[in-house]
């Protein structure tokens, strides 16, 4: 089943002569439980993109939908959460990391008590144990361990659609595969569609179902991941392959 629709979307900003047109008719899907990949130059309008399927920027023309109706910023079925780059930033330092995971619940109607326990069980599948971490701030964890508590956050309540906008390229090298492994874990065949940005990709062949390729805010070429970078239809496919290292 269908859960996320982008159709001929476009994305300026600024206005007149300053103006920049970031994303110019996109136009994908991505079903339950599949992974779809968004690589492309800098530049070429992947976060623009990321942003809006988000509900967090402003769609010019064209439509996108999550299960129907417009994408919206919030928790649980039929909602869209985001994790970044730098996931010590996207966590609020004042807060103690049982209940950053447990918020979303809350918001979601879940009653405090079932929502702490529920958020336990989640700190558990990120592998984070929440009886080590859940008091901690996060200040007191690594970049990694933050991340799995964004991860956490982002998919407590499951959301039908988990925007990761290049989730792993602010971390060392030797924890970039466990993150990249949680999130397939935790989407994978289940309710939520993951829109994965990145660089990196061998990432995204190994983590992606599908792939988009933009250009210029363009959709240059899409498809499965293994026809798409095994036999680039594109010049510009072509040389993103032949430019990633160990690829
Ligand atoms: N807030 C903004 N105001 C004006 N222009 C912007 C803004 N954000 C992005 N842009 C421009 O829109 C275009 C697309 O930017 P975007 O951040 O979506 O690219 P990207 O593919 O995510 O790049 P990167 O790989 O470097 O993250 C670029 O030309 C960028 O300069
Ligand atoms: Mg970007």
């Amino acid at each position: 089943m269908t859960v996320l629709s982008v159709d001929d979307v476009h994305i300026g900003y600024g206005r007149g002569r300053r103006r920049v047109h970031a994303v110019r008719g996109a136009t994908f899907e991505v079903a339950e439980g599949r992974a779809c990949g968004i690589v492309g130059e800098s530049g070429s309008g992947k976060s623009t993109l990321a942003r809006a399927v988000a509900g967090l920027a402003r769609v010019d023309a064209g439509r996108i939908t999550v299960h129907g109706a417009p994408p919206a910023p919030r928790p649980g079925p039929g909602g869209v959460r985001m994790v970044f780059q730098d996931p010590v930033r996207s966590l609020n330092p004042r807060r103690r990391l049982l209940d950053i995971v447990a918020e979303p619940l809350r918001i979601a109607g879940t009653p405090a008590a079932a929502a702490r326990e529920q958020a336990g069980r989640m700190m558990r599948d990120v592998g984070m144990d929440p009886d080590d971490f859940g008091a901690r701030l996060p200040a007191d964890i690594s970049g990694g361990q933050a991340q799995r508590i964004a991860i956490a956050r982002a998919l407590a309540a499951e959301p039908s659609v988990l925007v990761a906008d290049e989730p792993v390229s602010g971390l060392d090298i030797s924890v970039q595969a466990g993150i990249v492994n949680l999130l397939h874990e935790l989407t994978a065949g289940r309710a939520t569609a993951l829109l994965f940005i990145s660089h990196d990709l061998s990432v995204v062949q190994t983590l992606c179902d599908q792939v988009v390729v933009v250009n210029g805010g363009r959709v240059e070429e899409q498809g499965d991941t293994a026809d798409v970078f095994g036999r680039p239809a594109t010049g510009y496919t072509r040389e993103l392959v032949a430019a990633a290292p160990d690829f």
